[in-house]
Order: C-alpha cells, then sequence, then structure tokens
C-alpha cells in the first residue's frame, strides 16, 4: 500500500476538519512507509464536472464497436480519473457530510469513475444480471466531519447518514471493499466537545497510519 491517492471533498482550505484529519494521517502513513508516494486530487476546491447527455452515450457506447474521437473526447476526465484511481493502492477520502450526503464535486467524482468496463462490468449470468467489479487489491480510508451527532454506526440519526455509508456501496461496486471509516462529530455544537472528538478521531486515525 505504497501509492496513496488522497481526495478532498471539502471546499475548505485550512479551516476544513476533515481536511486537517486526513492529511495528518497521510503525514505519519508516509512517515512509517520511506519511499511511499502521495497524489492529492481536489475535488471541493476545483472543478469535476457533473456527467452529461455526451458522457452517458459515450460510456454506454457498444463495446464492440470503437469510440468515435468525440466521444473519446467526452470521456478524458473520466479516463483520467479512473486511472489516477487504478494507479494507487490505498485511497484516502476527506470528506464533510453536506446534507446528509457528501458535497458535489465529491459525488461528481464518483460518478466519473463508477464506469462500466473500466472499473465495473455488467454481465448476463444463467439469465440474470450481475455486476462484476474490476478494481483489486487497494484499500480506502474515509475521514468524515460532521455538524451533528449521531450519524455513525447506533446512532440515533443513522438512518439520516447518506455520505459515508453511500461512499462505501460505490466503492465496493468496483471492488475496494477494504474500507474504514474514521468521524468525527459535532462542529457545530459545543467546542469543548468537538475538541474531545477530534482528539479520538486522531488518536484512532494514527493508530490506523502504523498499524493497518
Ligand atoms: C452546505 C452544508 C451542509 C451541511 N449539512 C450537514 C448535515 O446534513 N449534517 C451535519 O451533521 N452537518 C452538516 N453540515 C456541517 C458539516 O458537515 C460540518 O461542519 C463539517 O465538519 C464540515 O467539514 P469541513 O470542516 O471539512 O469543511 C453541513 C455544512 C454545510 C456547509
Amino acid at each position: 500500500m505504497n501509492r496513496v491517492l488522497l481526495i478532498h471533498g471539502s471546499p475548505r482550505g485550512e479551516r476544513s476538519h476533515s481536511r486537517r484529519l486526513a492529511e495528518g494521517f497521510v503525514q505519519r502513513y508516509l512517515e512509517a512507509r520511506p519511499g511511499a508516494a502521495l497524489r492529492r486530487r481536489e475535488l471541493g476546491r476545483a472543478w469535476v464536472p457533473a456527467v452529461s447527455e455526451a458522457w452517458v452515450a459515450a460510456a454506454f457506447h457498444p463495446i464492440s464497436t470503437p469510440r468515435p474521437p468525440h466521444m473519446q473526447a467526452d470521456l478524458a476526465l473520466s479516463d483520467e480519473l479512473i486511472d489516477e484511481l487504478l494507479g494507487h493502492d490505498l485511497l484516502v477520502i476527506s470528506t464533510p457530510m453536506y446534507n446528509f450526503s457528501v458535497p458535489s464535486g465529491l459525488k461528481a467524482w464518483v460518478d466519473q469513475v463508477v464506469r462500466f468496463h473500466r472499473t465495473v462490468d455488467m454481465l448476463m449470468q444463467d439469465g440474470a444480471l450481475t455486476y462484476r467489479p474490476l478494481v483489486h487489491g487497494k484499500r480506502a480510508l474515509i475521514v468524515t466531519t460532521r455538524g451533528g451527532h449521531g450519524f455513525g454506526p447506533g446512532g440515533d440519526n443513522e438512518a439520516m447518514n447518506h455520505a459515508d455509508p453511500w461512499l462505501r456501496t460505490a466503492l465496493g461496486f468496483i471492488g475496494i471493499e477494504d474500507v474504514q471509516v474514521v468521524a468525527a462529530e459535532g462542529d457545530e455544537d459545543n467546542a469543548e466537545v468537538f475538541a474531545a472528538e477530534y482528539a479520538r478521531a486522531e488518536a484512532e486515525l494514527a493508530a490506523l497510519a502504523t498499524g493497518w
């Protein structure tokens, strides 16, 4: 797990809690593994477009027929993002919860990288439609922060959390099933409570950075 792709979903820079936590993890992770390499992909402060009608037509073009150049151009960014994902072993995603889900840049990235014949295949088996993931041998870490409370496993608001559980589903769909989630909750609440929560998440990440 020596090639790390760090993806930031928050539009905030230094003030972003999820970004700071993930950067701290990566720093420790790289210190513990001399020779490991890091690449960053910015989704919160840079524009990744939503998929378009032309994108959908190109992505679902019959595999038996070569894509014309304009379709190749429509998928160029998607290809770049998929190549980047496939070229790394550990995917670290930092993201806030936004309206019970993730910021739109991160959603757009997922739509760009979950693609038939590149990261997942769709096939008929015994008359039934099945999906076969095409991404192998990778791990992911989701570092997330939330303004409110109770969105984690067993929490009162767990059913409203469509952020990290959804990300886990989308990553699993393409074959990334070894996924850890570290969350800190309550930054819109009492500062002291959040400081303790942040410190707990930091400690969890520090243990993962050396022991994972
Ligand atoms: C547009 C927007 C939507 C948000 N929606 C939620 C939400 O649904 N649930 C929640 O607990 N916090 C929500 N928050 C608060 C953020 O999740 C929280 O402040 C988070 O820690 C911000 O992450 P960052 O510091 O990495 O930017 C929202 C914040 C913004 C700006």
